[in-house]
């Protein structure tokens, strides 16, 4: 959460800037900021709300120069006000600091400050870090020091505790730029003459593919000259150049009306992206290359845990039906932000997986160090390449989504189905819990799905908009499902709160009868997830089950609208609405019965006009905790 674009280089500072900002503005939307360096000093812009409101600042009170940064917040201390928007300065204004994280010490360091004659203007925790820097420059100073903002910077991260990606320039040094990290990301932009420092890769993909990833403790000094990498002590470091293959047209919105609406269409191609090269359709194998555990490690596995926030947290959730079904290992699913304070029983024998589309989700790296400090080893699964986490795991899947814009996660939740989904094929492998024809069987099934998603998106995009018509007003709405259905019923809930803002609820079909059913009367949409795989017995009682509960609902003139597959006889007669997808085995039927979910969601938050890539007091990238 917040982007930070930074630029030095030949080309009006401004445009790369803002353009850099407009494509990280998914990592917070609360207000917008900007300071530039040129021949008249450092000047700064600032504006409380979108990026938008920024540019109009800018056009009535234009700025230029040689360098600058800029940032777009996702408030945590301090209301989104245009005093609290960054950058932020210190006393004497020379001193110019944007910051993504989070000082956890702030108040000890105000405190200190202040009694050295400090005065603070806004409530951030940011701004101390501007006065520590004012600090540590003015006693560098007295001893006639060289590199003095460098050093300064470099003296002010190590007071800091919490998480930090900071970038700092100072009209005493110009045509310089210092970026720091520890916990949140940020990649610095290697080009011709010109150099870029960025919260993430969108913000600076259109200049330049090749990037250095800095590491927790890492520092880069950008000049017109180059680039330079330290460590917190000042030692010299060296990254790898690496260079990014994904074009930035995957990050534009391609004709459609919402980066959200264009990430549903894109689902077939992330799960065709996710399986491919994993399988062998002839052996009935799954080949997951970036692992570091071999078969025996999955064989002397005693159990799974797994954490992960928000939509990643529905997947997790399927995923422990998959696990359990296929590989007989008994999962537990905690909420990321809860793990670490239950003081979870894991040990050498417990594999620990992380689900995570950004791989930066602050209490899922959390989650993650406490499985390793118990002697967990750790898989991700995670969407994007070099992520936090995948660094510190012992075995990483991709879901290769590519790029997910909206803050309503979609197609890197499908991919992560998919990825779970052949997870648990490879570890039922290595156990020999199921024969090399069953699981021949499920991935030939595997690989049906993208076809079956595009025939879903083809059907169901035109009744799921005549169904936002109707049901658009409605203040509350019940999503249903049971078994492994369930958390895509809550996954559809998430979504429509998410981005209409009605109020709504994923519920376990069968609990309904313990107090649900009382909200229900005539005004109460109910979407009930009554898929079924007709060659499984457990899928076929599951069904069986929610058809009486679709019953119970109608019964007290609540409204179903039914997920179902396309041969269903039954649920046409109990519904008042049914929306079809195919066929496919029970542990594939999520990823299609989630789609009629999200369509629903899209078209109800368009039709009551809300901003459905950006959300009000979301953000996509959740660095704090
Ligand atoms: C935020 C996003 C959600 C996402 C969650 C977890 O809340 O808005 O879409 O599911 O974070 O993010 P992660 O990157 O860890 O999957």
């Amino acid at each position: 959460m917040c982007g930070i674009v930074g630029y030095i280089g030949p080309k009006p500072v401004v445009p790369v800037i803002l353009e850099g900002l407009r494509r990280l503005e998914y990592r917070g939307y609360d207000s917008a900021g900007i300071a530039v360096g040129g021949s008249r000093g450092l000047e700064l812009r600032r504006a409380p709300g979108k990026l938008r409101k920024l540019e109009e600042v800018l056009h009535e009170r234009p700025v230029e120069g040689t360098y600058g940064i800029g940032h777009t917040r996702w408030a945590t201390h301090g209301r989104p006000t245009e005093e609290n928007a960054h950058p932020h300065r210190d006393c004497t204004g020379r001193i110019v600091v944007v910051h993504n994280g989070i000082v956890e010490n702030y108040l000890a360091l105000k405190q200190e400050l202040i009694a050295e004659g400090h005065k603070f203007i806004t409530e951030t925790d940011t701004e101390i870090i501007a006065h520590l820097i004012e600090q540590e420059m003015a006693s560098a100073a007295q001893t006639g020091k060289n590199m003095v903002l460098e050093e300064s910077v470099r003296r002010a991260v190590r007071r800091l505790t919490g998480a930090f990606a900071l970038v700092v320039i100072c009209a005493d040094e110009p045509n310089k730029i210092v970026a720091a990290r520890f916990g949140p990301p940020a990649v610095i932009g290697l080009g011709e003459g010109e150099y870029f420092v960025a919260s993430d890769v969108p913000g600076i993909l259109h200049h330049t593919r090749n990037l250095y990833f800095l590491a927790d403790g890492d520092m880069a000094v950008l000049t017109p000259e180059g680039v330079r990498l330290t460590d917190f002590e000042g030692n010299h470091i060296e990254r790898p150049v690496q260079r990014i293959l994904w074009d930035p047209i995957q990050a534009e919105k391609g004709g459609y009306k919402h980066f959200m609406l264009k990430e549903i269409f894109e689902q077939p191609r992330a799960i065709r992206d996710t399986t491919l090269g994993r399988i062998s359709l002839d052996t009935g194998k799954v080949f997951l290359s970036e692992m570091k555990l071999t078969e025996e490690d999955f064989r002397r596995a005693t159990r799974i845990h797994i954490a992960a926030c928000g939509t990643s947290w529905h997947a997790a959730t399927a995923g422990k039906f998959m696990i359990e079904r296929l590989a007989r290992l008994p999962v537990e699913v905690d909420y990321a932000s809860e793990y670490r304070y239950r003081d979870p029983i894991a040990d050498p024998n417990a594999l620990g997986l992380l689900i995570t589309q950004s791989g930066e989700t602050a209490d899922t790296l959390a989650a993650q160090r406490e499985m390793i400090a118990k002697g967990s080893r750790t898989i991700a699964i995670c969407n994007v390449v070099g992520a936090m986490i995948t660094r510190e795991a012992h075995g990483v899947i991709y879901t290769h989504a590519g790029p997910e814009i909206g803050v309503a996660s979609t197609k890197a939740f499908t991919a992560q189905l998919v990825a779970l989904f052949l997870f648990a094929v490879h570890l039922a492998q290595s156990r020999g819990t199921i024969s090399a024809d069953e699981s021949r069987a499920l991935l030939e099934e595997l690989t049906l799905l993208p076809g079956k998603v595009e025939e879903v998106l083809r059907t169901i995009d035109g009744p799921c908009e005549q169904l936002a018509r109707t049901y658009s007003t409605a203040s509350d709405f019940l999503f249903l499902g049971r078994g492994i259905h369930y958390p895509i019923a809550l996954e559809g809930a998430l979504k429509l709160k998410e981005i209409s803002y009605i109020h709504a609820e994923g519920y376990p079909a069968g609990e309904m009868k313990h107090g649900p059913n009382a909200l229900i009367d005539e005004k109460l949409p109910v979407v009930v997830l009554a898929t079924q795989d007709r060659s499984n017995r457990d899928s076929r009682l599951r069904y069986e089950k929610t058809l009486s509960n679709i019953q119970e609902v109608t019964a007290r003139s609540g409204k179903v609208i039914a997920v179902a597959v396309r041969e269903d006889e039954e649920i046409p007669h109990v519904a008042d609405h049914v929306l079809y997808v195919p066929q496919a085995p029970e542990l594939l039927l999520p990823v299609l019965d989630v789609i009629p979910l999200q369509l629903l969601a899209y078209h109800i938050a368009v039709r009551r006009g809300c901003d459905v890539d950006q959300p009000r007091n979301l953000a996509k990238s959740v660095t704090v905790e």
